[in-house]
């Protein structure tokens, strides 16, 4: 049995992962979005992450204060989970609680990783990492949390920018805070 692999991408409607103005969550977040993200954060897993997502969590990390939204309750759990960085130039012990480093070509990696792990695996983030896993078709779910806001002036990142064709299943959704979309889906090559 291999682990299921899950793509976690925050997202504005028009696809973009960040924004030059909007700020983090776009500005969006709500209880209901903060709650769920911690209780998803606390099922047993394994985090895997893109070299510049962990360098880019670790810095905000490292020069955030206490109340900053970068230390939210769901971002200590999520970073106090075991965790595989996908690096070639990562060098040294990370600034991570429980953090290893995967070298080599990462779509081989993560495959070699889902046969062995006994624990789902779950992404954030990790563009350039998940475009390349999709790809490979290793990618089981995709949860996006969509946003209410279009960032056509400021949006930082399109999330699918160069990546395959997709058919997708949807498998949850749910609505938080009144205007926030989490969609779940199953992603199939398109041919
Ligand atoms: N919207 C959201 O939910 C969310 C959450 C977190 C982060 N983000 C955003 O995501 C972005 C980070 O994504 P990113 O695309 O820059 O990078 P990424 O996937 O986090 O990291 C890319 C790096 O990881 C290694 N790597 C991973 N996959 C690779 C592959 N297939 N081929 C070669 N190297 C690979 C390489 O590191 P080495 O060079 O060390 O080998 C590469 O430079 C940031 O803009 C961040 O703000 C968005």
């Amino acid at each position: 049995m291999s682990a299921t692999y899950t793509f976690d991408i925050f997202s504005s409607l028009d696809g973009y992962s960040n924004s030059r103005t909007f700020g983090g969550y776009f500005g969006k977040q709500g209880p209901e979005l903060l709650d769920h993200r911690f209780d998803q954060y606390g099922e047993e897993q394994r985090l895997v992450l893109g070299a510049n997502t962990y360098r880019a969590f670790a810095s905000m990390l490292a020069s955030s204060s206490a109340g900053s939204e970068v230390r939210d309750p769901w971002v200590t759990r999520m970073r106090n989970l075991p965790t595989t960085v996908l690096s070639n130039t990562l060098e040294g012990s990370l600034d991570w609680p429980d953090a290893t480093v995967l070298s080599g070509d990462p779509v081989d990696a993560i495959a070699r990783l889902k046969k062995e792990s006994e624990v789902p695996l779950r992404s954030h983030g990790s563009l350039t990492l998940n475009r390349a896993l999709l790809a490979a078709g290793l990618v089981d779910r995709v949860q996006v949390t969509l946003f209410p806001v279009i960032t056509g002036q400021s949006g930082l990142g399109r999330i699918f920018q160069d990546a395959a064709d997709f058919d997708l299943e949807l498998l949850e959704s749910r609505t938080l805070d009144g205007h926030t979309q989490e969609l779940i889906y199953r992603p199939t090559l398109h041919t």
